[in-house]
């Protein structure tokens, strides 16, 4: 029985990054993975192909509705959806490559099979054929991820009721999607969909979408989905039901009067959530427990309840996200190594590549006015920027919020052209515990987008905006 340092079992980018640390750092290296190809959700099925559609779909707007007016006139621009997802399938299959390439470079022994605790320090493999191998582990990272949920009453067909995986391979564009969830999943492929000309129709629980962040992000991104891309949204809305018939899908929700809606499509993306995957993992045969939502619980070491058993990323509690799956990798293979590695969680930024694309860090208002603290508002609107102007981007502003006593950044919350990427600025901002101040003295290229940050925070510092 081959014999190693550390297992890592679920190759995503919690469980491949985990990987690469721990053979950099020494350790004797095995990763298993279910699936033919590595990189998990995100590389397969998530982050990159849903990127590389929100691009092309993106293409093709500008095209019909913002080529004419910078002086480019062209035939009228078709969508040809084969070659879409076709390009689509190319970037995630050279992504991964990737992926097998960086395992044999740190020598990584790779499993291709479903992993099952025997024991503590035993793990089956079992292969698509039903084969099995068993290998021998010293610590075991789980890095199983996640998988789609659903509500009661709905039964995903994976045809008409789909779920992000299928929208991710429709071979039409849809005349009516409609959408159960206003959160990052629905709104950026309801993007994807809308800009190739699908009617969308978002039924969300709350009064309001992407309820988790900072609530004048969801305003002004509902404003501009509804402005530019025609969404429509039923708020206070439970669906109750999805049933189909042929090509025709029905929704069933109850609204706030407690009223039944019904709502018609040709496709219902179900995009309510996500929920750990820990099936068959044996984790009940070794006594690692589980919280009351089916994730794994874990310390703040990332230690399991079983001594040399660690887990990370969507499999545990937290934001789930790509690179807060990395960091958590990171940690737990130089905390084996005797390192003692730090994870700020309030630092992880949050970004939905809507366009405009948003994206945050730090506390939103809602949570400073929760916890009492005193704090100062800037924000800058996108609509004074003249690099904004050029690029006819001007929805959107950065809002930068900092300690009403110190000038310290506590949150910044953007939305507009590229803050998927500016809100790095923010980030070490914040990690070296910069003043609104700190930044509104440093040098910002001009014309950029970033300058937007900079005036935020001479907003935020004493309401001295230079260009509004
Ligand atoms: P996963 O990526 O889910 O990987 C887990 C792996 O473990 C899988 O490959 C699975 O097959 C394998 N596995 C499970 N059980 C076993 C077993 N018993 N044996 C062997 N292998 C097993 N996040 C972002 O940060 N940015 C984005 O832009 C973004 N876009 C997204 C778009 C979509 C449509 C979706 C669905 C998600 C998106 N996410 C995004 C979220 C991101 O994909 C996840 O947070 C991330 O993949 C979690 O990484 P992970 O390593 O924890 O798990
Ligand atoms: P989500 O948690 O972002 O949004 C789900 C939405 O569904 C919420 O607004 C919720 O209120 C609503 N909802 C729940 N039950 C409902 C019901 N019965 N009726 C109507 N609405 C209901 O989940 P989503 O969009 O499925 O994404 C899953 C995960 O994937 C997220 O946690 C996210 O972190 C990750 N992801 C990240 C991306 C990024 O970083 N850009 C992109 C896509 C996904």
């Amino acid at each position: 029985m081959e014999k190693f340092d550390v297992t890592v079992i679920g190759a995503g980018p919690g469980g491949y990054v985990a990987a690469i640390r721990c053979a950099q750092l020494g350790m004797k290296t095995a990763l298993i993975e279910r699936y033919p190809s590595l990189g998990g959700t995100c590389l397969n099925v998530g982050c990159i192909p849903s990127k590389a559609l929100l691009d092309s779909s993106e293409h093709f707007y500008n095209a019909v509705h913002h080529f004419e007016e910078h002086g480019i006139d062209i035939k009228a621009p078709k969508v040809n959806i084969k070659q879409m997802i076709e390009r689509k399938r190319g970037v995630v299959k050279m992504t991964v490559d990737g992926i097998n390439f960086l395992m044999k470079k740190n020598k990584i022994t790779v499993y291709t099979g479903h992993g099952t605790f025997a024991t503590k320090n035993t793990i089956d493999i079992t292969k698509d054929d039903g084969k099995k191998e068993t290998i021998e582990t010293g610590k075991t990272i789980i890095a199983t991820g996640s998988k789609p949920s659903s509500l009661p009453g709905i039964e995903i067909d994976k045809k008409r009721v789909i779920t992000s995986t299928e929208a991710l391979e429709l071979t039409e564009v849809p005349g009516h999607m409609v959408i159960i969830g206003g959160g990052v999943i629905g709104l950026e492929l309801g993007s994807v969909y809308a800009r190739l000309g699908s009617k969308i129709t978002v039924v969300e629980f709350m009064d309001r979408i992407i309820p988790g962040m900072d609530g004048a992000l969801s305003k002004e991104l509902q404003r501009v989905l509804k402005k530019n891309l025609g969404f429509e949204f039923l708020f206070k809305h439970k669906v109750t039901g999805v049933k189909t018939t042929g090509k025709e899908v029905t929704v069933s929700a109850m609204n706030s009067k407690d009223e039944k809606v019904e709502i018609k499509g040709d496709y219902c993306l179900v995009a309510v959530g996500r929920r750990p995957y820990t099936d068959n993992l044996g984790l009940d045969k070794i006594g690692v427990k589980m919280d009351n939502r089916g994730r794994i619980e874990t310390d703040d070491h990332l230690r399991t309840s079983v001594e040399g058993i660690y887990a990370i990323g969507d499999v545990i509690k937290g934001a789930m996200l790509a690179h807060k799956a990395e960091e958590e990798g990171v940690f737990v293979a130089e905390q084996m190594a005797g390192q003692k590695p730090h994870i700020d969680y309030n630092l992880i930024p949050g970004v939905i590549y809507t366009w405009p694309e948003v994206a945050a860090v730090g506390y939103t208002e809602e949570q400073l006015k929760e916890q009492g603290k005193k704090y100062k508002v800037g924000s800058f609107p996108f609509k004074a920027s003249g690099r904004a102007r050029a690029s006819m981007d001007t929805d959107g502003f950065v809002k930068v919020l900092a300690d009403e006593a110190t000038d310290e950044i506590l949150g910044v919350h953007m939305i507009g052209p590229r803050t998927a990427d500016m809100i790095a600025e923010a980030v070490v901002a914040m990690e070296y515990k910069a003043s609104a101040e700190d930044i509104s003295r440093m040098s910002h290229a001009h014309p950029t987008f970033t300058e937007s940050m900079k005036e935020a925070c001479l907003d935020a510092t004493g309401k001295r905006a230079l260009h509004i």
